[in-house]
């Protein structure tokens, strides 16, 4: 083959993008964040305060600082920039080592079709994620961060008659369901969630009893009240496992209950914004098994679940689309 400079040097940064990652993970595990200020320290000093190798540190400390992850105030001085602080948080289960080595199993996976976590770390990620680690705490505390900049958004979609009991389905730590019981006081809110999930819930779903209720609703569902949520839930599934997970919805539905589901869609094949979601799409499969789905595959599976039929909502200002489904 003749050589091409350009393309090889233009591969070699794509092949290469995983030292971006593992220079992120060792930052995050030395603890940066604790150690850099604004005003800078010498690389002498922060290898004393890491326990680490100063020259070494020196060219990670260089290579964060071209990713502005770090700013190196004068030539060996570092300090930190608003992602420093932020550092620790992707050291858990879906973005640090544990998320790198799922990814490493992609190859494989695609051939056949065994969720690409499982297969490297011999458990599911949920189950993995009940062991409890500081990774998978900080695996919810990220997922929080994104329901509470969401939570407003979602809240505002869910159409409520103010005296309903709503049970959020896989509700994290309950930030959606509060900003929904901020907005109507006289509904109640229950949250149904993994028991790995509900170590820190939103203070004000621990105000009267019953309002948490650990169980994995790919086992079964209580009739808990009168509408039910799924938000962003279904992407973390399977086909196979989804479908279980609403026909429990359905059997759970009394007449005049509804099922509200809410999904970032997948655009259709040809639309130019498909690509655009690829990557957070094979992300879903490789950590969960799971992915985003068109409209025409949401309203078939809510078909294959037995739940009745789908009224879409208007799409929320956070990009995700919601169906309800009400049993008369
Ligand atoms: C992406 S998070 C969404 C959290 C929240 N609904 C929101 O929109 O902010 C998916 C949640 O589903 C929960 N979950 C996944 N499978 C579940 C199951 N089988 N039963 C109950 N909860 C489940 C997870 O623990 C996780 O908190």
């Amino acid at each position: 083959m003749d050589p091409d400079f350009n393309s090889d040097l233009k591969l070699m940064r794509l092949a290469n993008a995983f030292q971006v990652s593992c220079a992120m993970h060792a930052a995050a595990r030395l603890e940066l964040g604790k150690y850099l200020n604004p005003t800078g320290s010498t690389v002498n000093d922060l290898a004393e305060l890491t326990g680490t190798q100063a020259r070494r540190l020196g060219a990670l400390l260089g290579f964060l600082a071209q990713l502005e992850v770090v700013a190196e105030l004068e030539p060996g001085i570092y300090g930190s920039t608003n992602l420093t602080d932020r550092l620790h948080l992707v050291d858990n289960i879906a973005q640090g080592p544990e998320g790198l080595a799922a990814w490493t199993g992609l190859e494989q996976a695609l051939r056949t079709g065994r969720t690409p976590f499982e297969a490297v770390h011999g458990e599911s990620f949920y189950d993995y994620a009940a062991k409890q680690s500081e990774q998978s705490r900080r695996w919810n505390a990220w997922n929080s961060n994104a329901s509470k900049a969401m939570a407003p958004a979602m809240a505002a979609a869910v159409e409520l008659q103010g005296d309903e009991t709503v049970v959020d389905i896989g509700g994290g730590e309950g930030f959606v369901l509060a900003e929904l019981l901020t907005l109507h006081p006289k509904c109640r809110g229950v949250l149904f969630e993994l028991t790995s999930a509900t170590g820190h819930v939103h203070p004000i779903l621990l105000e009267e009893p019953n309002q948490v209720v650990e169980g994995n609703a790919l086992e079964g569902l209580p009739s808990l009240g009168n509408v039910y949520l799924l938000c962003r839930v279904l992407v973390n599934c399977d086909d196979e496992a989804a479908e279980l997970l609403l026909s429990h919805c359905a059997q759970a539905l009394r007449p005049g209950h509804r099922l509200m589901v809410f999904e970032p869609l997948l655009p259709e094949p040809g639309d130019p914004l498909r690509n655009a979601q690829a990557a957070s799409d094979l992300n879903l499969f490789v950590l969960w098994g799971g992915g985003q789905r068109t409209r025409g595959e949401l309203l078939d599976l809510f078909r294959r679940a037995g739940l009745p039929e789908a009224r879409e909502l208007p799409r929320t200002s956070v990009g995700i689309t919601g169906f309800e489904m009400r049993l008369d």
